[in-house]
Protein backbone atom coordinates (compact mmCIF):
# COMPACT_ATOMS: atom_id res chain seq x y z
CA UNK A 1 0.00 0.00 0.00
CA UNK A 2 1.33 3.37 -0.79
CA UNK A 3 1.90 5.72 1.51
CA UNK A 4 1.02 9.20 0.96
CA UNK A 5 3.28 12.38 1.45
CA UNK A 6 1.60 16.21 1.62
CA UNK A 7 5.01 17.55 1.40
CA UNK A 8 6.33 16.85 -1.52
CA UNK A 9 9.15 19.70 -2.73
CA UNK A 10 8.91 20.70 -6.12
CA UNK A 11 11.98 21.81 -7.36
CA UNK A 12 12.42 24.05 -10.44
CA UNK A 13 15.96 24.88 -10.65
CA UNK A 14 18.85 22.90 -10.33
CA UNK A 15 19.90 25.23 -7.53
CA UNK A 16 16.62 24.46 -5.57
CA UNK A 17 17.03 20.53 -6.16
CA UNK A 18 20.71 20.73 -4.89
CA UNK A 19 20.04 22.61 -1.80
CA UNK A 20 16.83 20.68 -0.90
CA UNK A 21 19.07 17.38 -1.39
CA UNK A 22 22.40 18.18 0.53
CA UNK A 23 21.16 16.27 3.75
CA UNK A 24 20.69 13.25 2.05
CA UNK A 25 23.31 10.81 1.29
CA UNK A 26 21.18 8.47 -0.63
CA UNK A 27 19.02 9.54 -3.50
CA UNK A 28 16.77 7.03 -5.72
CA UNK A 29 15.64 8.33 -8.55
CA UNK A 30 12.97 7.79 -11.27
CA UNK A 31 13.37 9.79 -14.18
CA UNK A 32 9.94 10.31 -16.11
CA UNK A 33 8.77 12.30 -19.02
CA UNK A 34 5.24 13.00 -16.89
CA UNK A 35 1.86 11.89 -18.34
CA UNK A 36 2.21 9.73 -15.51
CA UNK A 37 0.55 6.50 -15.05
CA UNK A 38 0.10 3.15 -12.68
CA UNK A 39 3.67 2.16 -13.94
CA UNK A 40 5.48 5.07 -13.34
CA UNK A 41 3.95 4.94 -10.04
CA UNK A 42 5.23 0.62 -9.62
CA UNK A 43 8.59 2.59 -10.65
CA UNK A 44 8.32 5.07 -7.43
CA UNK A 45 7.33 2.37 -5.29
CA UNK A 46 10.21 0.32 -6.24
CA UNK A 47 12.72 2.89 -5.74
CA UNK A 48 11.38 4.33 -1.93
CA UNK A 49 12.84 1.48 0.11
CA UNK A 50 16.24 1.77 -1.83
CA UNK A 51 17.00 5.19 -0.81
CA UNK A 52 17.02 7.59 2.12
CA UNK A 53 14.92 10.18 -0.22
CA UNK A 54 12.92 9.40 -3.59
CA UNK A 55 13.50 11.89 -6.40
CA UNK A 56 11.17 11.93 -9.64
CA UNK A 57 12.02 14.22 -12.40
CA UNK A 58 9.20 15.26 -14.86
CA UNK A 59 11.10 16.75 -18.30
CA UNK A 60 9.57 16.51 -21.88
CA UNK A 61 12.95 15.92 -23.77
CA UNK A 62 13.12 17.46 -27.02
CA UNK A 63 16.28 15.75 -27.58
CA UNK A 64 15.06 12.50 -27.92
CA UNK A 65 12.26 13.53 -30.00
CA UNK A 66 12.45 13.21 -33.95
CA UNK A 67 11.17 15.87 -36.15
CA UNK A 68 8.00 13.92 -37.11
CA UNK A 69 7.15 12.79 -33.78
CA UNK A 70 4.80 13.94 -30.93
CA UNK A 71 7.34 16.32 -28.61
CA UNK A 72 4.95 19.14 -29.02
CA UNK A 73 1.15 16.75 -28.58
CA UNK A 74 3.29 14.66 -25.67
CA UNK A 75 0.51 14.86 -22.69
CA UNK A 76 1.54 17.76 -20.18
CA UNK A 77 -0.89 16.50 -16.95
CA UNK A 78 1.42 18.70 -14.35
CA UNK A 79 -1.30 18.76 -11.59
CA UNK A 80 -2.72 14.96 -12.00
CA UNK A 81 0.78 13.65 -11.84
CA UNK A 82 1.99 15.98 -8.93
CA UNK A 83 -1.36 14.17 -7.49
CA UNK A 84 -0.21 11.22 -7.86
CA UNK A 85 3.56 11.47 -7.23
CA UNK A 86 2.10 13.14 -4.18
CA UNK A 87 -0.05 9.74 -3.61
CA UNK A 88 2.27 7.47 -3.75
CA UNK A 89 5.19 9.33 -1.37
CA UNK A 90 7.77 10.68 -3.64
CA UNK A 91 9.80 13.43 -2.01
CA UNK A 92 11.57 15.58 -4.21
CA UNK A 93 10.35 16.29 -7.55
CA UNK A 94 12.64 17.89 -10.44
CA UNK A 95 10.48 19.64 -12.62
CA UNK A 96 13.12 21.74 -14.63
CA UNK A 97 11.92 24.02 -17.66
CA UNK A 98 14.02 23.41 -21.26
CA UNK A 99 16.15 26.62 -20.48
CA UNK A 100 16.95 25.09 -17.00
CA UNK A 101 18.50 21.71 -18.60
CA UNK A 102 19.79 22.68 -21.52
CA UNK A 103 20.87 26.54 -20.82
CA UNK A 104 22.79 26.45 -23.73
CA UNK A 105 22.66 24.52 -26.89
CA UNK A 106 23.59 20.79 -25.77
CA UNK A 107 26.43 20.27 -27.66
CA UNK A 108 27.95 17.73 -25.97
CA UNK A 109 25.71 14.20 -26.19
CA UNK A 110 25.75 11.07 -25.11
CA UNK A 111 26.82 8.48 -28.02
CA UNK A 112 25.92 5.19 -26.99
CA UNK A 113 27.54 1.86 -29.03
CA UNK A 114 25.82 1.46 -32.23
CA UNK A 115 25.52 -2.33 -31.78
CA UNK A 116 22.84 -1.46 -28.84
CA UNK A 117 21.59 1.89 -29.47
CA UNK A 118 21.37 2.26 -33.68
CA UNK A 119 19.48 -1.56 -33.48
CA UNK A 120 15.89 -1.75 -33.06
CA UNK A 121 14.60 1.54 -31.80
CA UNK A 122 17.80 2.87 -32.84
CA UNK A 123 16.69 1.87 -36.24
CA UNK A 124 13.38 3.28 -36.35
CA UNK A 125 13.87 6.27 -34.44
CA UNK A 126 17.60 7.39 -35.27
CA UNK A 127 19.35 9.50 -32.76
CA UNK A 128 16.33 8.15 -30.02
CA UNK A 129 18.78 6.60 -27.61
CA UNK A 130 21.38 9.53 -27.88
CA UNK A 131 19.20 12.10 -26.77
CA UNK A 132 17.88 9.31 -24.30
CA UNK A 133 21.26 9.17 -22.83
CA UNK A 134 22.45 12.65 -22.90
CA UNK A 135 19.58 13.47 -20.88
CA UNK A 136 19.42 10.66 -18.69
CA UNK A 137 23.56 11.78 -17.70
CA UNK A 138 22.43 15.36 -16.94
CA UNK A 139 19.89 14.50 -14.71
CA UNK A 140 21.77 12.17 -13.09
CA UNK A 141 24.18 15.07 -12.64
CA UNK A 142 21.32 17.25 -11.44
CA UNK A 143 20.25 14.74 -8.74
CA UNK A 144 23.22 12.60 -7.60
CA UNK A 145 21.16 9.62 -6.98
CA UNK A 146 22.35 6.58 -5.60
CA UNK A 147 20.22 4.79 -7.41
CA UNK A 148 17.39 4.53 -9.89
CA UNK A 149 15.12 2.59 -11.49
CA UNK A 150 13.93 2.24 -15.09
CA UNK A 151 11.01 0.27 -16.14
CA UNK A 152 11.50 -3.21 -18.38
CA UNK A 153 8.96 -2.30 -20.73
CA UNK A 154 11.57 0.55 -22.15
CA UNK A 155 14.13 -3.08 -22.52
CA UNK A 156 16.69 -0.96 -25.00
CA UNK A 157 16.58 2.08 -22.90
CA UNK A 158 17.35 -0.08 -19.74
CA UNK A 159 19.82 -1.48 -21.22
CA UNK A 160 21.83 1.54 -23.12
CA UNK A 161 21.44 3.03 -18.94
CA UNK A 162 23.18 0.36 -17.22
CA UNK A 163 25.80 1.01 -20.00
CA UNK A 164 26.29 4.32 -19.67
CA UNK A 165 26.53 3.91 -15.74
CA UNK A 166 28.80 0.91 -16.09
CA UNK A 167 31.33 2.66 -18.77
CA UNK A 168 31.70 5.87 -17.33
CA UNK A 169 31.92 4.76 -13.79
CA UNK A 170 28.82 6.30 -12.43
CA UNK A 171 28.16 5.25 -8.78
CA UNK A 172 24.32 4.80 -9.61
CA UNK A 173 22.64 0.93 -9.08
CA UNK A 174 20.28 0.58 -12.16
CA UNK A 175 17.39 -1.26 -10.86
CA UNK A 176 14.93 -2.67 -13.72
CA UNK A 177 11.19 -2.80 -12.69
CA UNK A 178 8.91 -5.60 -14.08
CA UNK A 179 6.32 -3.95 -16.93
CA UNK A 180 3.22 -2.74 -14.97
CA UNK A 181 -0.47 -4.29 -17.47
CA UNK A 182 -3.42 -3.20 -17.97
CA UNK A 183 -5.67 -6.22 -16.72
CA UNK A 184 -6.24 -7.40 -20.49
CA UNK A 185 -2.14 -7.70 -20.99
CA UNK A 186 -1.29 -4.23 -22.37
CA UNK A 187 1.84 -2.58 -21.35
CA UNK A 188 0.94 0.84 -19.41
CA UNK A 189 2.08 3.34 -21.79
CA UNK A 190 1.73 7.57 -21.72
CA UNK A 191 1.01 6.34 -25.67
CA UNK A 192 -1.73 4.44 -24.72
CA UNK A 193 -4.03 7.42 -24.04
CA UNK A 194 -3.65 8.13 -27.90
CA UNK A 195 -5.94 4.96 -29.19
CA UNK A 196 -9.04 5.03 -29.80
CA UNK A 197 -11.73 2.45 -27.92
CA UNK A 198 -11.80 0.49 -30.40
CA UNK A 199 -7.37 0.51 -31.38
CA UNK A 200 -7.64 0.29 -26.83
CA UNK A 201 -9.23 -3.02 -27.20
CA UNK A 202 -7.02 -4.20 -30.32
CA UNK A 203 -3.54 -2.80 -28.36
CA UNK A 204 -3.87 -6.12 -26.52
CA UNK A 205 -2.46 -7.70 -29.55
CA UNK A 206 1.34 -6.69 -29.25
CA UNK A 207 1.76 -8.33 -26.10
CA UNK A 208 -0.28 -11.73 -27.06
CA UNK A 209 2.05 -11.94 -30.24
CA UNK A 210 5.30 -11.58 -28.17
CA UNK A 211 3.76 -14.33 -25.84
CA UNK A 212 2.93 -16.74 -29.01
CA UNK A 213 6.18 -16.35 -30.24
CA UNK A 214 8.02 -16.74 -26.62
CA UNK A 215 5.85 -19.84 -26.47
CA UNK A 216 6.56 -21.32 -30.10
CA UNK A 217 10.55 -20.79 -29.02
CA UNK A 218 9.80 -22.40 -25.83
CA UNK A 219 8.54 -25.15 -27.46
CA UNK A 220 11.53 -25.76 -29.62
CA UNK A 221 10.71 -23.63 -32.63
CA UNK A 222 13.88 -22.68 -33.70
CA UNK A 223 13.55 -20.94 -36.94
CA UNK A 224 13.84 -17.47 -35.48
CA UNK A 225 13.66 -15.46 -38.58
CA UNK A 226 10.37 -17.35 -40.11
CA UNK A 227 8.42 -17.11 -36.99
CA UNK A 228 9.38 -12.78 -36.70
CA UNK A 229 7.94 -12.97 -39.90
CA UNK A 230 5.02 -14.67 -39.27
CA UNK A 231 4.33 -12.76 -36.02
CA UNK A 232 4.56 -9.40 -38.18
CA UNK A 233 2.61 -10.77 -40.73
CA UNK A 234 -0.75 -11.88 -38.40
CA UNK A 235 0.20 -8.15 -36.62
CA UNK A 236 -0.33 -6.41 -40.27
CA UNK A 237 -3.20 -8.72 -41.00
CA UNK A 238 -4.90 -7.13 -37.94
CA UNK A 239 -4.30 -3.78 -39.69
CA UNK A 240 -0.86 -2.95 -37.26
CA UNK A 241 2.32 -2.28 -39.33
CA UNK A 242 4.82 -3.12 -37.15
CA UNK A 243 8.57 -2.26 -37.42
CA UNK A 244 9.60 -5.11 -35.66
CA UNK A 245 9.08 -8.44 -33.47
CA UNK A 246 12.24 -10.23 -32.60
CA UNK A 247 13.79 -12.51 -30.50
CA UNK A 248 17.17 -11.45 -28.93
CA UNK A 249 19.30 -12.39 -26.06
CA UNK A 250 18.84 -10.83 -23.32
CA UNK A 251 22.74 -9.87 -22.88
CA UNK A 252 23.38 -7.70 -25.61
CA UNK A 253 20.28 -7.81 -27.78
CA UNK A 254 21.78 -9.53 -30.35
CA UNK A 255 20.51 -12.29 -32.05
CA UNK A 256 20.79 -15.70 -30.03
CA UNK A 257 23.60 -18.24 -30.61
CA UNK A 258 22.64 -20.78 -28.23
CA UNK A 259 20.60 -22.03 -24.82
CA UNK A 260 20.65 -18.32 -22.84
CA UNK A 261 18.26 -15.60 -21.33
CA UNK A 262 16.16 -14.48 -24.46
CA UNK A 263 13.54 -11.54 -24.73
CA UNK A 264 11.29 -10.68 -27.57
CA UNK A 265 10.62 -7.04 -28.65
CA UNK A 266 8.26 -5.39 -30.69
CA UNK A 267 7.24 -2.03 -31.72
CA UNK A 268 3.99 -1.59 -34.27
CA UNK A 269 1.59 1.22 -35.01
CA UNK A 270 -1.55 1.14 -34.68
CA UNK A 271 -2.93 3.97 -36.36
CA UNK A 272 -1.17 7.01 -35.66
CA UNK A 273 -0.02 5.46 -32.21
CA UNK A 274 3.35 3.59 -32.00
CA UNK A 275 3.10 1.01 -29.21
CA UNK A 276 6.12 -1.34 -27.92
CA UNK A 277 6.30 -4.08 -26.05
CA UNK A 278 8.78 -6.64 -24.65
CA UNK A 279 9.08 -10.01 -23.03
CA UNK A 280 11.81 -12.09 -21.12
CA UNK A 281 11.59 -15.97 -21.20
O1 LIG B 1 11.44 6.56 -20.38
C1 LIG B 1 11.25 7.79 -20.37
O2 LIG B 1 10.22 8.31 -19.94
C2 LIG B 1 12.33 8.70 -20.94
O3 LIG B 1 12.98 8.11 -22.02
C3 LIG B 1 13.34 9.18 -19.88
C4 LIG B 1 14.13 8.00 -19.32
C5 LIG B 1 12.61 9.88 -18.75
C6 LIG B 1 14.34 10.14 -20.51
O4 LIG B 1 13.70 11.27 -21.03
Amino acid sequence: MLTSNTDMHIARTLQELREHLAPFRKPAFVPTMGNLHEGHLALIAKAKPLGDVTVASIFVNRLQFLPHEDFDTYPRTWDADCAKLEAAGCDVLFAPNERELYPEPQTYKVHPPAELADILEGHFRPGFFVGVSTVVMKLFACVQPRVAVFGKKDYQQLMVIRGMVRQFALPIEIIACETKRAEDGLALSSRNGYLSPAQREEAVQLSVTLQRVAAAVQRGRRDLAALEEEAMEALAHRGWKPDYVTVRRCSDLQPPLDQEPLVVLGAAKLGATRLIDSLEF
